[in-house]
């Protein structure tokens, strides 16, 4: 959904905002990218994709309401469009959060993403405890689906029509649906769903599918059998409720299989959640992954974009659900920018400065040398101060070229060398290291550069 563009006034607090918080986090030093200054939804729209965050309605005020404005281009009603929330007793609806959302989301020319008509979660009490046959059951869901999505018809971009209706081993999900109702309640939610609001993009959503596995295969299978049969899904989302250094090595690939099926694909839930306390190391991986998670949506033309549950820890869902776990969301609980941001710019195509590498120190020596080659050595070594990821840059002064190096990924261009961690030895912990080597060419002589870490 495009909506009118905000008022002069609107942007201009969102500007103001960032400004302000661009202040405090110069002095917290937390996020470069951030004082930078360009919000989030504009790095974004620049690659053709879209950055959402899920809101609460009742906190969109202040600082929260600024940044939920400013640096998203989409939001998700965290709670407000669940059934149990909008209808709670029987006819009678409450819909007073969820409009406040989307009229936010108009003031603010956001989209916004709809969560969810159809889930086994967070549905209300008269309706699960009722005693329906699967016709009455059945009429209750069409009826459900068509009124929600025909109050905000025109208004959304998508709806995550059905939300997690898979096991971990790819069989269905036993819920009140799929018992009373067998597996096609999902192409019948979809058809209602098309019916009431043929503009607005339909998802089918859920969680541990962002890898290549049983789970995320026979969502791809649904969704093939789905099309073949010309039901109207449009979409698949990836929630994305992530462990700290967990990123699957498969996601990009698991985005392009779904893309390839001709569904576009949105990572809905994003979030990363370490062990707390947290630490600069964690923090530090935490932005690493963000980035890559970032940077596998930006890869597939047809990932429409990445949502991210919650941008603040003091409204995220994790430490209420994983005792000793949080801090997974990009801002802290007092809204100063995390590394994490940075990771989600840098994937965006923000110039960010690496990572501070304090406390940290890179060597070089010759561990061999004959004729024409030598073979070279470099150890990072931390000490009151650790590493998520690295880069070792030197220029080599007397003519030498690197023929081939492990553990690191190495380049050179003219003079300049560069190398970066493998996929298995960017973690540098305090009081660790880690040493990767090479071979190289000389001739007349081989003297040791400088190596500086980014
Ligand atoms: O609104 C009541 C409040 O009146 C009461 O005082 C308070 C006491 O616990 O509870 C409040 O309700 C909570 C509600 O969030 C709103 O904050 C519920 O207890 C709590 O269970 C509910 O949690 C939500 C959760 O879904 C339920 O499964 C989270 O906020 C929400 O972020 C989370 O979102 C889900 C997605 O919809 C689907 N994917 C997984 C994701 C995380 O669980």
């Amino acid at each position: 959904m495009r909506t009118s563009r905000p008022s002069l006034r609107v942007r201009l607090t969102a500007l103001l905002a960032g400004a302000a918080a661009a202040g405090a986090l110069l002095v917290a030093g937390t996020s470069a990218a951030h004082a930078a200054g360009t919000p989030l939804r504009d790095l974004a729209a620049a690659r053709g994709k879209v950055i959402g965050t899920a809101v609460t309605g009742s906190r969109l005020t202040g600082a929260y309401a600024d940044i939920a404005g400013g640096q998203f281009g989409s939001l998700t009603p965290g709670n407000a469009m669940k059934w149990g929330s909008v209808e709670p007793s029987r006819g009678t609806y409450d819909w007073a959060e969820a409009d406040q959302i989307v009229a936010f989301a108009q003031a603010h020319d956001q989209q916004v993403r709809g969560h969810t008509l159809v889930w086994h979660s967070q549905n209300p009490t008269w309706l699960t405890n009722g005693n329906w046959t699967p016709a009455q059951l059945s009429g209750l869901l069409q009826d459900h689906i068509t009124t929600e999505v025909t109050r905000y018809k025109g208004r959304l971009a998508a709806w995550d029509v059905v939300n997690e209706p898979f096991n971990e081993d790819g069989t269905y999900r036993s819920t009140i649906w799929y018992d009373n109702l067998g597996p096609d309640y999902i192409a019948q939610a979809l058809t209602w769903a098309h019916a009431a609001d043929p503009s607005a993009r339909l998802y089918i959503n859920d969680y541990n599918v962002e890898g290549v596995n049983a789970k995320s295969t026979a969502l791809y299978n649904l969704v093939k059998s789905l099309k073949d049969r010309g039901v109207p899904i449009d979409g698949v989302g990836l929630q994305a409720h992530l462990i700290l250094g967990q990123v699957p090595s498969t996601l990009q690939q698991n985005i392009q299989r779904f893309a390839d099926l001709g569904v576009d694909v949105a990572v809905t839930e994003l979030d990363i959640r370490m062990q707390l306390p947290a630490t600069d190391a964690k923090l530090a991986q935490q932005r690493a992954d963000y980035r890559s998670v970032v940077s596998a949506c930006a890869a597939v033309t047809r990932c429409a974009g990445v949502t991210v549950w919650g941008f603040t820890d003091s409204d995220s869902w994790i430490p209420d659900v994983f005792d000793g776990y949080g801090a997974a969301t990009p801002y802290d609980e007092n809204y100063a920018p995390k590394p994490a941001y940075d990771g989600i710019a840098e994937a965006l195509g923000a110039s960010v400065p690496p990572p501070p590498t304090d406390g940290c120190t890179a060597v070089y020596a010759v561990t061999g040398q004959w004729d024409s080659g030598f073979t070279g050595q470099v150890t990072i070594a931390c000490s009151g101060g650790s590493l998520a990821s690295w880069t070792a840059n030197w220029s080599f002064g007397a003519g030498q070229r690197i023929a081939q190096a492990w553990n690191a990924d190495c380049t050179q261009s003219g003079a300049a060398v560069t190398c970066s961690n493998a996929s298995w030895n960017g973690t540098v912990p305090d009081g660790g290291s880690v040493t990767f080597g090479f071979n190289a060419s000389w001739s007349g002589s081989n003297p040791v550069p400088s190596v500086t870490l980014g």
